[in-house]
């Protein structure tokens, strides 16, 4: 079965602030490759310690709409076009998802069709695109039950099945904010890494480490300030903001 091929319009990405291959020495494309390197050595087993699937990662936050999404793409983005692995990228905010239509495509089979068919092959969901190094695995066809499949024993198996197949990629996943729903918790436990965002001057200090919390088990946790100011005399416009980062391993 080969995978479908799907079309990215890469200028309109980097038009719209994404990292993309044809942008190469953009603002956005240097934030990430701080951001990024931590997370590579670790997936490559070359990080400080051995940590366990740390080829699969999964970007969150505490609160909805703090750039969870956002970070995921340009993750994905930026180790697709610039290193030598490939990456797969996730939506696994099964009842939100937004990845797609990000990128400007239309809705797409995906994660939810595997977990609701065990006939269904990972393989016939995947979407190859004109980035050589990025594929897709969309949410799916909705569902009622979307939120019930994530947290689900499919789910665990689904996983299990993709980091055996794909231990050479780095998988991310996109997914639902932590203290809004239990599912992300219940994903997290699966992840060797775990990305928190952090909506700058917005999140309230109690609510990151409510979510750090729930996240406890997972090794290696790094968070990203998003939308910080890039300093004093910048403005508030899109060039403004930028990312920081800090970054642990968990006891
Ligand atoms: N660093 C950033 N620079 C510019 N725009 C950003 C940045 N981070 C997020 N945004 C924009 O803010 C909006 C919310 O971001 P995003 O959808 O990634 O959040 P989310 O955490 O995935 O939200 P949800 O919880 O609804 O899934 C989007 O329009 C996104 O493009
Ligand atoms: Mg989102």
């Amino acid at each position: 079965m080969v995978s479908r091929q799907v079309h990215l319009d890469l200028d309109a990405l980097s038009a719209a602030g994404f990292v993309s291959p044809n942008a190469p020495r953009s603002q956005i494309a240097d934030q990430y490759r701080v951001i990024k390197r931590p997370l590579i050595a670790n997936a490559m087993g070359k990080g400080a310690v051995a940590v366990t699937n740390g080829n699969l990662i999964m970007v969150t936050s505490a609160v909805a709409g703090e750039g969870k999404s956002f970070n995921a793409l340009n993750l994905a983005m930026s180790i697709a076009t610039e290193l030598n692995n490939t990456v797969m990228l996730v939506d696994a905010d099964v009842a939100r998802p937004s990845i797609l239509r990000m990128l400007g495509l239309p809705a797409s089979r995906g994660l939810l069709d595997l977990l609701v068919d065990d006939q269904a092959d990972l393989s016939q969901v995947m979407l190859k695109t004109n980035i050589d190094k990025l594929t897709l695995l969309p949410s799916g066809t909705p569902h009622p039950r979307a939120t019930e499949l994530l947290a689900s024993d499919a789910m665990t198996r689904l996983i299990g099945d993709i980091a055996r197949r794909y231990s050479d990629r780095v998988i991310i996943f996109d997914s639902p904010p932590l203290l809004l729903t239990t599912e992300s918790r219940v994903l997290a436990t699966h992840m060797g890494q775990i990305v928190i965002v952090v909506h700058a001057e917005k999140t309230l200090r109690n609510d990151v480490q409510q979510a750090l919390a729930t996240i406890e088990s997972c090794p290696v946790k790094m968070m990203v300030l998003n939308q910080a100011k890039a300093g004093a005399g910048e403005g508030y416009g899109y060039g403004g903001y930028g990312q920081g980062y800090g970054y642990g391993y968990g006891s």
